[in-house]
C-alpha cells in the first residue's frame, strides 16, 4: 500500500495531536509531534535563563548561537504506549507539558533561527513518507505537498475544558480561567507572528470535533485517508 504523509494543523489544544496519534496507530505510520520540538527548545531556553518577562521575551542571541547544541529525539515509552521527547538524552516528556513551557513557548517559535533548525528536523523525519505529523504550519511549509492535510477546530469552552482536564490529570494546581488565558495568548501569538503564522492550508480539510467523540473524529480521518488513497 502506498504511504503518504499526514498534515495536521489546529489551534491550541484543538485535538489535533489526540487524533493525530490515534491515526498514526491506525495506519501503522510514525507519528510526530512537532509542538514538542518547540516547547523542548523553549525547556532549554528556560533552563538557560533565557526567558524573559514572564515568558514574553526571549534572550535570542545565546539561544540561536546554541541551536546547535539541542539534540530532540524520541523514543517509544513500553510503560505509556506512547512516545516520549528527549533533549540532549534527557526524557522532559512531562516538564514540556507545564506551563513554565506553554508561557514561553509562543515566544520562542516566533524565532526564525529556531523554526529554520525544526523545519529542517521536520521534513527529514517525513523523507520516506507514512508519517503523520501535527503542528500549526505542517500543511502551509513544513510539508506544503503532503496528500492529505487536516486543519482541527473544536470551540474555545471544550478546548479549554479539555486542557484544563489534561493539566490537573498531571498535578498540575491551574485555574480554568489561567488555562483560557494561555490557550486565548497562544492562538493570538501563533497566528499574528512573521515567521509561518499559524494559517489553515487553502487545500485543507476541515474537521470540527466539538462535539465528535475521538472514536468518531478518528473514524472522519480514516475515511479520508482512504478516500485519498484510492484517487491517488
Ligand atoms: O501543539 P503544541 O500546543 O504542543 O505547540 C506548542 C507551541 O509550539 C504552539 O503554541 C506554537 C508552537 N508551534 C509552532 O509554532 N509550530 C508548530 N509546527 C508546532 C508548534
Amino acid at each position: 500500500m502506498q504511504k503518504i504523509i499526514i498534515a495536521i494543523d489546529g489551534h491550541s489544544a484543538c485535538g489535533k495531536s489526540t487524533l493525530a496519534k490515534a491515526l498514526a496507530k491506525e495506519l501503522k505510520y510514525v507519528y510526530i509531534d512537532s509542538g514538542a520540538m518547540y516547547r523542548a527548545v523553549t525547556l532549554y531556553a528556560i533552563e538557560n535563563d533565557w526567558i524573559l518577562d514572564e515568558g514574553k521575551e526571549v534572550d535570542r542571541e545565546p539561544l540561536i548561537e546554541n541551536l546547535d547544541n539541542i539534540n530532540i529525539s524520541f523514543n517509544y515509552n513500553s510503560t505509556s504506549g506512547k512516545s516520549d521527547t528527549y533533549l540532549n538524552g534527557i526524557n522532559i516528556e512531562t516538564e514540556i507539558r507545564e506551563m513554565p513551557v506553554a508561557r514561553a513557548v509562543s515566544a520562542v517559535s516566533k524565532i526564525k533561527e529556531v523554526r529554520e533548525k525544526l523545519v529542517e528536523f521536520q521534513q527529514k523525519l517525513g523523507k520516506n513518507k507514512g508519517i503523520v505529523m501535527d503542528g500549526r504550519d505542517i500543511g502551509t511549509v513544513v510539508f506544503p505537498d503532503a496528500e492529505l492535510k487536516l486543519w482541527i477546530t473544536a470551540n474555545m469552552e471544550v478546548r479549554t475544558a479539555r486542557r484544563y482536564k489534561e493539566l490537573i490529570e498531571m498535578g498540575s494546581h491551574i485555574s480554568v480561567d489561567e488555562v483560557k488565558q494561555n490557550i486565548e495568548a497562544r492562538d493570538y501569538e501563533d497566528s499574528h507572528r512573521a515567521e509561518s503564522p499559524l494559517k489553515r492550508a487553502d487545500d485543507a480539510i476541515d474537521i470540527d470535533n466539538s462535539y465528535l467523540s475521538k472514536e468518531e473524529t478518528l473514524h472522519e480521518a480514516v475515511r479520508l485517508v482512504n478516500e485519498k488513497l484510492l484517487s491517488i
